[in-house]
């Protein structure tokens, strides 16, 4: 399909939540729930949020700017909420956004934030175009073009670090 076939979609067409009950089994030894839980867990409602707008599989090429904000305990309810800020031709921006409820209480915490920047890819690997995503709120335009900012710092200091590496190989 050629790129400008492709139809667009709006942000609420692929928004996912994920809701999911942190067990004994996700805690670190301090007792909370570890950190590589949540990123895991970023990761695949962030994943899922891509393959629903591009309907195409999907591999992760950045993660920047994870916070971890408060802790979050064995026994909480963490709800994962992600959905797509920008595209780009082949490569999709997804914001997931993270909260613990303590199901005892109802106190609810905002526990995380993170940006991840999903590839759709063909059946050889390949990178493959994505629908343009339409933005119909204001929020929705500003969060457009901070995530076309953010790509750009992206790419720039990819090919920096392409330019450093190269360097440390012709001088070893
Ligand atoms: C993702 C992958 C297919 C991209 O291949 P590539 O040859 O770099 O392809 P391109 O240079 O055409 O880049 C494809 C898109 O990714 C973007 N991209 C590439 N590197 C990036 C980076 N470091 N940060 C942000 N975006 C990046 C490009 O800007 C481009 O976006 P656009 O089409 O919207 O402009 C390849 O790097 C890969 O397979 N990486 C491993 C992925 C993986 O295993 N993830 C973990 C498990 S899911």
């Amino acid at each position: 399909m050629a790129d400008q076939d492709l139809v667009p979609k709006c942000v609420s067409e692929s928004h996912v939540t994920l809701s999911v009950l942190m067990n004994p089994e996700h805690a670190n030894a301090l007792g909370n729930v570890h950190g590589g839980v949540v990123m895991k867990l970023a990761d695949e409602a962030a994943a899922l949020a891509a393959m629903r707008h591009s309907r195409s599989p999907v591999v992760t090429v950045a993660i920047d700017s994870m916070t971890f904000e408060e802790p979050i305990y064995v026994g909480n309810l963490v709800t994962l909420s992600a959905e797509l800020t920008y595209t780009g031709r082949t490569s999709m921006e997804i914001r997931v956004t993270v909260t613990a409820e303590d199901p005892l209480t109802g106190s609810v915490v905002h526990t995380n934030l993170a940006y991840f920047v999903f590839v759709a890819i063909d059946r050889q690997g390949h990178p493959h175009p994505v629908p343009p995503l339409c933005v119909e709120t204001p929020e929705e335009q500003l969060r457009f073009q901070q995530g076309q900012e953010r790509q750009a710092q992206r790419k720039q200091r990819h090919q920096r670090e392409l330019a450093e590496r190269q360097q440390t190989n012709s001088e070893s």
